[in-house]
C-alpha cells in the first residue's frame, strides 16, 4: 500500500479515489500549509505528494523523501518546485493544465476591467464617504475599445485572456519568448502577464521595462509576482507614470498588512484567486489525483511537468 500525503484539503471529491485504488490517504490537516519542517516529516515516508504552490520542493525536500516517485502539483506552475531535482532523483512531477485555462483568463479581464475603469478608487470613494454626487469629470477611465493590450506570453492562458480582450474590441498584441518585449512596451495601454516564472523571466517587468511603458498605462498580472521588480512597479505607481495595477499575485504572499502597494489608489489586489472557480479547482484536484495513481501504477503521468 503506497502513502499519499496531500498538503492541503482539496475541492471536490476526487482525493477518495486514492484510498479507492488501495492507498493510504493522509490530508495535512487545518487550513494552512505545512510548515518547511512538517513537510519534511511527511514526506519521509511518502510514495506521492500533492503539493500546492506554498510548499517548497527542493533538493532537501526530495533528500528526506527516499521512497517519493512523484509530487502532483496542485497548480499549473512549478516555481514552488525544483522540477530538475526531482527528475535527477526519477521522481515524476506532475502539473494540472487547461482545466484553470478559463478561471484564470477570466480574472485577468476582471483586474484589467476594474483597473481600466478605476474601481479600486470608485468603491474607495463610496465606502470612505468621499462620493458627494454625480460628477462628470470623475473617475474617468479607460475605454477598451481600440485600446492597445499587450500579452506578455502566449500560451494558453495569454490566448484565452487575449480571446476575452478582443471580444471587448481592444487591439490584442503577443510578446512570445522571441520577441523585443522592450520594443513592444511603449505602444501597449495594458500590459498583462502570462509568462511562468523561471530563472530567466525573474523581474521579466523591472525599471527598464517599466519606464518603456506608456505613461499612464496599466498592469495585469496573474501569472507570479516574481515576475515583476515590485519595489520599481510602487516607484512608477507612486510618481504616477503607471495609471494602476491589478495584482493577483505578488511577492510576498500575502503582502504585509503596511506594504506600499496596498495604499497606492489605483491598484487592486487579489489574494492569488486566479484558478478559484468550483469548477477549475474540482478538475485541478481530478488532475492531480490522475498524476498520482498513473506514477503509483508505474505508468507516464498524463500532465507531467516540462523540464
Ligand atoms: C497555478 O496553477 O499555477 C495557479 O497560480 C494556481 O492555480
Amino acid at each position: 500500500m503506497a502513502i499519499v500525503h496531500v498538503t492541503r484539503e482539496l475541492p471536490g471529491d476526487a482525493l477518495q479515489r486514492i484510498p479507492a485504488a488501495g492507498h493510504k490517504l493522509v490530508v495535512h490537516p487545518g487550513t494552512m500549509p505545512p510548515t518547511p519542517a512538517e513537510l519534511r516529516r511527511v514526506a519521509a515516508d511518502a510514495d506521492a505528494l500533492i503539493t500546492t504552490l506554498a510548499d517548497r520542493v527542493n533538493a532537501e525536500l526530495l533528500d528526506a523523501a527516499p521512497r517519493l516517485k512523484v509530487v502532483a502539483n496542485y497548480a499549473v506552475g512549478t516555481d514552488n518546485i525544483d522540477v530538475q531535482a526531482a527528475h535527477r532523483r526519477d521522481i515524476a512531477v506532475g502539473v494540472t493544465p487547461d482545466v484553470l485555462t478559463d478561471a484564470t483568463a477570466d480574472l485577468a479581464m476582471t483586474l484589467l476591467l476594474a483597473v481600466a475603469r478605476q474601481v479600486p478608487v470608485a468603491a474607495r470613494a463610496v465606502i470612505d464617504g468621499a462620493w458627494k454626487t454625480w460628477d462628470p469629470s470623475g473617475y474617468l477611465g479607460l475605454g477598451l475599445r481600440d485600446a492597445r493590450l499587450l500579452i506578455v506570453g502566449a500560451g494558453r492562458i495569454g490566448r484565452a485572456t487575449g480571446e476575452r480582450a478582443a471580444a471587448f474590441g481592444m487591439q490584442v498584441t503577443y510578446a512570445g519568448r522571441d520577441d523585443d518585449l522592450l520594443a513592444l512596451l511603449p505602444d501597449a495601454d495594458v500590459v498583462s502577464l502570462h509568462v511562468p516564472l523561471s530563472p530567466q523571466t525573474r523581474r521579466l517587468i523591472g525599471e527598464t521595462e517599466l519606464a518603456a511603458m506608456k505613461p499612464g498605462a496599466l498592469l495585469v498580472n496573474t501569472a507570479r509576482g516574481g515576475l515583476v521588480d515590485q519595489d520599481a512597479l510602487v516607484e512608477a505607481l507612486e510618481r504616477g507614470h503607471l495609471g494602476g495595477a491589478g495584482l493577483d499575485v505578488m511577492t510576498p504572499e500575502p503582502l504585509p498588512p503596511h506594504d506600499p502597494l496596498l495604499a497606492l489608489p489605483n491598484v487592486l489586489v487579489l489574494p492569488h484567486i486566479g484558478s478559484a472557480t468550483v469548477a477549475a479547482r474540482h478538475r485541478m484536484t481530478e488532475l492531480a489525483v490522475e498524476n498520482v495513481l498513473a506514477a503509483l501504477d508505474g505508468d507516464p503521468l498524463p500532465n507531467p511537468a516540462k523540464g
